[in-house]
């Protein structure tokens, strides 16, 4: 395995390689179990697993939060090496956002502004589609894996790699979750055991909209309601509860086909995000 800091070492590390299938795993690092399964995923499909590590400042809507992001390179070396990955591109800031960088990736409507967006604000998705755009045009992979957990990191993405035409195939693994339920992400760490266990109402409600649906209830309200009302037992007052077109992120008028339910909640200070697909086949 490889550590290469610039996009010129990674291009050249990649050069000799391009006539098998390469893939590309953007991560901001802190690696942990959600993050290996993309790992395994890539290594399967492909001859060559690219993993980027970059915490990216412009999608940090509170300064806080991105001062808190845990950081732990030497560790997610050693996970990379281990599941098999050939080239780690870990640029710094500077590399990806030189002086007079002024070039903003923005997808607009639904997909970008609602949820995630107007929780976090316009500039959460711009500073994601603009360094996943910069990773893409870097790595030029033939697959680039994401986590479903991020659905609408997903939707976004999609969009700009349609929009834009750029060559790769997208490729969404599946949330993975703690044996408890709760769905891995790098800020579990900040969790209390209180705090926690409280979380666990997030895959539980889920999992209650889930069955609810499956008795053939059809009225979006009515499963958020359930919802909610699992949350506030366990004293969490979600940021949203919300049943939207997992492609377009309107909200469904009636919950027929395939509908995604996306929760954000704060549990303590650690924001947590979640969702589950139901419907369709
Ligand atoms: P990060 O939060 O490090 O996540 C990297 C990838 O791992 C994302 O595609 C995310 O959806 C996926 N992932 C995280 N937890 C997961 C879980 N429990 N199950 C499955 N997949 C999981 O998402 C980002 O970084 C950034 O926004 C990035 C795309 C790298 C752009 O900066």
């Amino acid at each position: 395995m490889i550590v290469v800091r610039t996009v010129a070492d990674l291009r050249e590390a990649l050069r000799d390689r391009r006539t098998a299938p390469v893939g590309l795993v953007p991560t901001m690092g802190a690696l942990h179990e959600g993050h290996a399964t993309l790992l395994r995923a890539a290594r399967r499909d492909n001859a060559t697993v690219v993993m980027s590590i970059f915490v990216n400042p412009t999608q940090f809507n509170e300064q806080s939060d991105l001062a808190a992001y845990p950081r732990s390179e030497e560790a997610d070396l050693a996970l990379a090496e281990a599941e098999g990955v050939d080239v780690v591109f870990a640029p710094d800031a500077a590399e990806v956002y030189p002086q007079g960088f002024a070039t903003t990736v923005s997808v607009t409507g639904a997909i970008a502004e609602t949820l995630e967006g107007a929780e976090r604000g316009r500039a959460h998705f711009d500073g994601v589609a603009t360094v996943v755009t910069k990773l893409l045009l870097g790595a030029l992979p033939d697959h680039a894996y994401f986590g479903a957990k991020d659905a609408q990191q997903v939707a976004v993405i999609r969009r700009l790699v349609a929009d834009l035409g750029i060559p790769v195939t997208l490729m969404v693994c599946p949330t993975s979750r703690d044996d408890d339920g709760l769905a891995r992400s790098s800020r579990n760490t900040r969790l209390s055991p209180e705090e926690r266990a409280r979380a666990l109402a997030i895959p539980r409600a889920l999992q209650e909209v889930t069955d609810a649906a499956a008795t053939g209830i059809t009225d979006p309200e009515a499963l958020r309601a359930r919802a909610m009302a699992t949350l506030e037992a366990s004293g969490i007052r979600p940021e949203y509860v919300a049943l939207v077109d997992p492609a377009t992120f309107a909200p469904v008028p009636v919950v027929e086909g395939v509908v995604l339910v996306a929760i954000a909640a704060r549990v303590g200070a650690t924001r947590l995000i979640d969702n589950t697909v139901i419907g369709g086949a």
